[in-house]
Formats: structure tokens, C-alpha cells, sequence
């Protein structure tokens, strides 16, 4: 495709080699002719670039990586300045709990901090808009039959919650005090293709493809709001067009699944016995329930698409049909994270199956 670069909108993405980011930035580019894309990411354990090697076929004169690290403000105010970027969207960040309770400082470092240089780069070169990927976790354990609303208090758990609300709160002061430009969509469990398989369903999926113990936190009683990626990414792009600066939208399918009842829908899927499920003691600090009120994003014009039936089947089958994604990394510090996290933890709990 040939463009006029002036009539083109210059995007940055932040974490675009991770799960969300990538599966976005083939959906944006897709839907925005009009979009060039620079995808910003330090390439951490989780960000990948086989998550982005179709875009980079498909896409070349629209599409550029940058390595880098979204705190280090040098690499971010070069980027801004030669890709002469309209407008930032950060989904960069250390996302997985159970990392964020052996090593805190780092999801400070890229959650809080880093966001803090981001927004820093958008007052300096006045973006058009941030947008900031957040997470339904930064509201906390949500005890039936109460769904967060988006002004509800911030309650984070963990660590990583409690820096993803940091950075929350770092862009509403940036909106407030220097009229930065910032929305933040907060979205639930994520699902789909190019997740990385510490997250509970590409690990059970996988592991149950190879006949391995699926590892279940405390009684599997604990309940996600489990969405199909792409549903969230639209949701995503609707916000970017028609939210409002300075508010906060949630995204997720609004209803909630039971660990239990998702991991015995993997193994429905697969063909595979419930005895695969193999309860382990808990996570610390474990939320029992996140659920969203999603009205302010449908009065948008925005609804999700599937069902948790419909992307639990369309997610099992792309890891199925990709071993060649997943067994790479299935494989070195992949494996040593996985002995070092699982290990002995193995407890004889009758569950309700
Ligand atoms: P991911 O772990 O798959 O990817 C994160 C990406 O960010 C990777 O490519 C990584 O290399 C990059 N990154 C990490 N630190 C960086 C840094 N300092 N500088 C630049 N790049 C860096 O994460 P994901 O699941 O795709 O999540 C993306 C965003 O969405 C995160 O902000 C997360 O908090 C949020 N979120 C995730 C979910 C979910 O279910 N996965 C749900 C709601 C919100
Ligand atoms: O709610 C949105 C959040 O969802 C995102 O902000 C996070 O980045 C993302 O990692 C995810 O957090 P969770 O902690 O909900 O996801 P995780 O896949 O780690 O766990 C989902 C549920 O499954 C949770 O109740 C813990 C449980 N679990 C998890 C693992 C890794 C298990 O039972 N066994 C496991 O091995």
C-alpha cells in the first residue's frame, strides 16, 4: 500500500511485543489505514517477536519496533522525536501476580515509574492522546453481588495491582494538573492467541495437551471475567475515538467464570480426564472474585462479541493448531520459573469435580 506520510497518524505502542499489545497492533492496523505504528518494548521475558512476525510481513511501510525500555526517558523522548508520534498507547508493564510477589521492585520500576516518563513525553511533545492499558484488579476482592464502577476505590492486592493503580492515578494527576490528554481502560482476563504461558489458561491449555498435572490455586473457586483479546482491543480502539479525556472505562464480557469450571472447560475441549487437575496451596493475598459494570463502555457503542464458551474454544484451538509458538517457550527459563513456582506445592484436596 503507498501513503502520503502527512495525511498518516503516528501511534506509539508501548509493551507491543507482549500478549494484549501484539494482538492489538494487528487489529489497529487492520481497522486505521491511516495509522503508523512504532511499537516501543524492552523485550522482556514476555515480549516476543514472533508475536508480531505476520505484522512485520504484512505491514512493513506502516510498521516499525523500537527496543527499549519504557524508563528510560532518553529512549522515549528519541522515539517520540523521529517518529513524530500523535498519539501513546501503554500496555507496556510487568503483568504476572505471582512475579510481582518475589521481585516488587521491578513492577514499580515499569508500572509506576514508567508510566510516569510516558506521560512525561506526552506533555512535553502534546499528544493528541494517552491512552493507558489498565487492569480490573486495581479495584480488589469484589464481594457478591457489587460490580466495580470505574469510580470506585482502588483496593489493589498485590503488587502488581497495587502499581498498575499507581499508574492509574499518576495519569488522572497528569489530566488534572497539566491537561494531558489521558484516557485508561480497566479490562479483566484476557484470553486468546500469544499469551504467554505463565497465565492460567495457555498453562493448562498446554500442559493438558501433554498430559501434565493442571496446577489449581486453593479450591478453583476464585472467578475471572475471562475475555476474548480481540473483543478487549475493540473496546480499546472505541476509547481511544470516543472516550472522553480524564475518565476511566472498564472492559470485559460482564459475566464471571469459576477456575474450576474454566479448567474443566479446557479439558471438555481437549478430550482430556477432570484428574489432570491438580490442586495446589493458594496464592498469597489470592482476590476470591473480580466483576466489572461495563455500561459506560457499551454507552460508547461497544459490546463484547463472545461469550466465554466461544473464546475458551477459540483460544484452546490456536494453541492446539501453534505448538510452534508455545514449545519454544515452554523450554529454558520458562521451565526453571515453572520448578522454582511449582514445586512441593501439591496438596490432597477433594474438589467439588
Ligand atoms: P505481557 O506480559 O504479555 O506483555 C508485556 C509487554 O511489555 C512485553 O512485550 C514486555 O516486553 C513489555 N515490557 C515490559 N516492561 C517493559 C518496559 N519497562 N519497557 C518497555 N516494554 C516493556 O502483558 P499483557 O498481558 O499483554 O498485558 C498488557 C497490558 O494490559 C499490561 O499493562 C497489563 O497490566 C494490562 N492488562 C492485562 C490483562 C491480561 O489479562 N493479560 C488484563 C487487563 C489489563
Ligand atoms: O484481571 C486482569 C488481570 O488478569 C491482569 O491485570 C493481569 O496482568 C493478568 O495476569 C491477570 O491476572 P490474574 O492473576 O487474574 O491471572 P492469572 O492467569 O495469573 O490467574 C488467573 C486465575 O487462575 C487466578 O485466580 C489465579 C489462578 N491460577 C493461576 C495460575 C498461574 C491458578 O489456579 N493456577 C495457576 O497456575
Amino acid at each position: 500500500m503507498r501513503y502520503n506520510p502527512r495525511a498518516m497518524k503516528s501511534v506509539m505502542v508501548t509493551g507491543g511485543a507482549g500478549f494484549i499489545g501484539s494482538n492489538y497492533v494487528r487489529f489497529a492496523l487492520e481497522r486505521h489505514p491511516d495509522w503508523r505504528i512504532v511499537v516501543l518494548d524492552k523485550f522482556t521475558y514476555a515480549g516476543n517477536p514472533d508475536n508480531l512476525k505476520d505484522i512485520a510481513e504484512r505491514f512493513k511501510d506502516r510498521f516499525t519496533v523500537v527496543r527499549g525500555d519504557i524508563a528510560d526517558r532518553e529512549v522515549v523522548f528519541e522515539t517520540m522525536r523521529m517518529h513524530r508520534v500523535d498519539i501513546i498507547i501503554n500496555f507496556a508493564a510487568d503483568t504476572h501476580v505471582d512475579r510481582s510477589l518475589t521481585e516488587p521492585g521491578q513492577f514499580i520500576l515499569t508500572d509506576v515509574y514508567g508510566t510516569y516518563v510516558l506521560l512525561e513525553a506526552a506533555r512535553e511533545f502534546k499528544v493528541e492522546r494517552y491512552h493507558q492499558i489498565s487492569t480490573d484488579e486495581v479495584y480488589g476482592d469484589i464481594p457478591e453481588p457489587h460490580r466495580s464502577r470505574e469510580d470506585d476505590r482502588l483496593r489493589g492486592s498485590s503488587p502488581y495491582s497495587a502499581s498498575k493503580a499507581g499508574g492509574d492515578l499518576m495519569c488522572l494527576a497528569y489530566h488534572r494538573s497539566f491537561g494531558v490528554p489521558v484516557t485508561i481502560t480497566r479490562g479483566t482476563n484476557n484470553i486468546g492467541p500469544y499469551q504467554y504461558p505463565e497465565k492460567v489458561v495457555p498453562l493448562f491449555i498446554t500442559n493438558a495437551i501433554d498430559n501434565l498435572p493442571l496446577p489449581l490455586y486453593g479450591d478453583g473457586k476464585q472467578m475471572r471475567d475471562y475475555q476474548y483479546v480481540l473483543d478487549h482491543c475493540e473496546g480499546i480502539d472505541v476509547v481511544i475515538e470516543r472516550g472522553v479525556p480524564g475518565e476511566v472505562y472498564n472492559i470485559g464480557s460482564g459475566v464471571e467464570t469459576r477456575n474450576i469450571d474454566m479448567a474443566r472447560a479446557i479439558l471438555d475441549l481437549l478430550g482430556k480426564p477432570y484428574t489432570l487437575i491438580q490442586p495446589i496451596t493458594d496464592r498469597p493475598g489470592h482476590d476470591r472474585r473480580y466483576a466489572v459494570d461495563i455500561s459506560k463502555v457499551r454507552a460508547l457503542g461497544w459490546q463484547p462479541r463472545h461469550t466465554f464458551a466461544q473464546a475458551i474454544e477459540k483460544t484452546v484451538r490456536w494453541y492446539v493448531d501453534n505448538e510452534w509458538w508455545w514449545r519454544k517457550i515452554k523450554s529454558g527459563e520458562f521451565m526453571e520459573y515453572y520448578k522454582r513456582h511449582y514445586s512441593g506445592r501439591e496438596v490432597n484436596l477433594q474438589l467439588e469435580l
